[in-house]
């Protein structure tokens, strides 16, 4: 299968359509989340927090301020206490020296592989509606399609969802908790790429304050405004996003060589890192690219699924079934025509 041959079929299809049908804003709209209850500007104090197991200590020294509308990464070493440090905020873990204070009316969330807020014997759409009851039905279907569930996965009863699935209703549960500081710990891990983008989506469009522990640097590039790293002495702060990590990072090392190094040195160095961000530019490109492919190629996958879908002679009858199909197909093929343009872009760039 010759992917880019397609794409340029694709693209000449597209440009006649274009000239047939005047462009409507067909951006998708994307709900904000605001959670119910608002907090304080204040959200948290972490002062000098240490950590110990059995003697070891773990972390010293940890400050830590977060604000209400914060988006924060934690990032740092496997084994470093992330975990540790996030379920300790989350009062899971209360053995700790130091002092944690909560802003007002800050109400936590926390959200880990294990997803132990869902309850399995339920349904989708009644984990939902529970922690909503003030949404009516079409409200709670829109919120249930935007987190990619549509007409009859509402009816799964949770122990019958995938990990994508669960993951992503488990941060919908969340944010239409009375949770309004979400605490996630890898949230991404082992997610497909939909409900991956779901989760970055409703992150981004959420109002209240989040901090995530995540190693994923697309993820924390695309949802957080401010990183701490954590080490055993303590944690540094970044305020930006990954790349903005990155950058401040080797600006840093580079002015401590400079300070201890002659100045080839520092040439040296100079040329060494725009050597690594022009590498790092590439591979970025190129990945950008491959997982574009991916999804186009699921999207399409996906579009003649229900297609097929449609044209069976049992699917006639059911006028439901078949607007949940067309529903579904309509927004796929929009979707699809986005990831069309963005790929162009790319390719064009
Ligand atoms: N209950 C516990 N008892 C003893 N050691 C623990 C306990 N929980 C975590 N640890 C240890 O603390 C360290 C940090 O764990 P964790 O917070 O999961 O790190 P991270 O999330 O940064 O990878 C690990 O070495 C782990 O083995
Ligand atoms: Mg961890």
């Amino acid at each position: 299968r010759n992917i880019r041959q397609a794409f340029s079929r694709q693209k000449a299809l597209e440009k006649i359509k274009k000239m047939e049908k005047p462009a409507l804003g067909s951006k998708k709209v994307k709900l904000k989340f605001t959670p119910k209850i608002s907090s304080g500007r204040d959200v948290l104090s972490v002062r000098d927090l240490a950590v110990s197991f059995d003697g070891y200590q773990l972390f010293k020294n940890v400050n830590i301020s977060v604000y209400r509308g914060e988006k924060i990464g934690i990032i740092g070493p496997n084994g470093i206490g992330k975990s540790t440090l996030l379920k300790i905020i989350a009062n899971i873990k209360t053995d700790y020296e130091g002092e944690i204070s909560f802003g007002h009316q800050v109400h936590t969330g926390y959200f880990d592989q294990e997803q132990t807020n869902l309850d399995s014997e339920n349904t989708v759409i009644d984990e939902i509606w529970d922690e909503a009851p003030a949404l009516n039905y079409y409200e709670i279907r829109r919120i249930l399609a935007q987190f990619l569930f549509y007409g009859d996965d509402m009816y799964k009863i949770v122990e019958e969802l995938s990990g994508g699935e669960k993951g992503r209703l488990s941060l919908l549960k969340l944010m239409t908790s009375n949770a309004n500081f979400l605490l996630l710990d890898e949230p991404t891990n082992h997610l497909d790429i939909d409900s991956k983008e779901v989760l970055e989506d409703s992150l981004i469009n959420y109002e209240g304050t989040v901090l995530v522990v995540s190693h994923d640097r697309y993820f924390l590039n695309k949802v957080v405004n401010k990183i701490y790293d954590l080490s055993e002495d303590g944690v540094f702060e970044y305020l930006g996003n990954y790349d903005y990590y990155l950058e401040k990072k080797a600006e840093l090392e580079e002015t401590n060589d400079e300070v201890t190094i002659n100045k080839t040195k520092t040439q040296i160095n100079a040329e060494k890192k725009k050597e690594r961000e022009l590498i790092r530019d590439r591979q970025q490109r190129e990945k950008n690219i491959r997982e574009l492919e991916e999804k186009i190629l699921m999207h399409e996958n996906e579009i003649h699924e229900l297609e097929t879908k449609l044209c069976q002679p049992s699917t006639y009858a059911d006028t439901f079934l078949i607007m949940n199909l067309n529903e579904k197909l309509n927004i796929r093929k929009e979707e699809l025509q986005e990831l069309y343009t963005l790929w162009e872009e790319f390719i064009d760039n």
